[in-house]
């Protein structure tokens, strides 16, 4: 069966987290815009390079720029059984294009979980976050570490902080998730597929309840 799930949260929500663990246990394609980008970014690619001071300054990337890296990206999840959506779309014109999209495609989004909590604690949890550079799996220091500390668990190497994880870059993301992303909460909500998932709670529950969600 194709299943296409989106995750909405401002940062730290744990988007990431959750999509990693429905890629583990429910073998869905987790598909990050963040990590899309980024890898561009590694690579020095055309795309990569218009997309780094953006990322850098914690401001978002401009939409042809995103759809150019995410449009193959959700053609080979969609071959492949479907996709969990993780930080794509940001704006109305994104939610509106990845719409349009999916209907020339027939498979419009199934379901879309909003992941909330108080920004002070959510920016928290980013101050311990490191990430894998190869796989973009996240960690915690304290609250999801790695087996072995500070090495992927998957891929074995080093973890990194990602460079937008400062304190004034964070501040920026939040500023305009309020102000770009957070709408997106309303047009979901009139096409009936939002539901609200507390960012707050321990990890086993919050993907129990996401399980919970995506089963009913
Ligand atoms: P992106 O990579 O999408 O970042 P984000 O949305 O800011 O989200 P984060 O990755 O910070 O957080 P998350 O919700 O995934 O939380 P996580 O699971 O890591 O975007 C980065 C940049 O790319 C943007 O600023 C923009 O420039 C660009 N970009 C991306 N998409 C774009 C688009 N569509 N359009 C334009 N530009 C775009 O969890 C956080 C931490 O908490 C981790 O350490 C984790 O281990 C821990 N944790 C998770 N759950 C729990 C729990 N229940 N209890 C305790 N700790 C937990």
């Amino acid at each position: 069966m194709n299943r296409r799930i989106l995750l909405l949260g401002p940062p730290g929500s744990g988007k990431g987290t959750i999509a990693a663990r429905l890629e583990t246990e429910l073998a869905l394609p987790h598909l990050s815009s963040g990590h899309l980008l980024r890898q561009e970014v590694e690579k020095g690619s055309p795309a990569g390079c218009r997309a780094k001071t953006f990322i850098d300054n914690g401001e978002l990337v401009p939409d042809t720029s995103v759809l150019e890296v995410i449009e193959p990206a959700l053609k080979g999840a969609i071959a492949n059984g479907g996709f969990v959506l993780d930080g794509f779309p940001r704006n109305r014109t994104q939610a509106i294009d990845l719409d349009r999209w999916l209907a020339e495609h027939g498979i419009p989004l199934e379901r879309v979980l909003l992941f909330t909590g108080p920004e002070d604690v959510l920016a928290e949890r980013i101050t311990g976050r490191r990430t894998c550079p190869e796989c973009g799996r996240v960690y915690h220091g304290q609250t999801v570490p790695p087996k072995r500390a500070g090495i992927c668990d998957l891929c074995g190497i080093p973890l990194v902080q990602r460079e937008d994880d400062s304190e004034a870059v964070v501040h920026k993301r939040y500023e305009i998730y309020r102000r770009e992303t957070h709408p997106l909460e309303q047009y979901y909500r009139q096409q009936d597929k939002l539901a609200m998932i507390p960012a707050t709670l321990p990890l086993e529950g919050r993907f129990s309840a996401v399980v919970e969600e995506l089963t009913r």
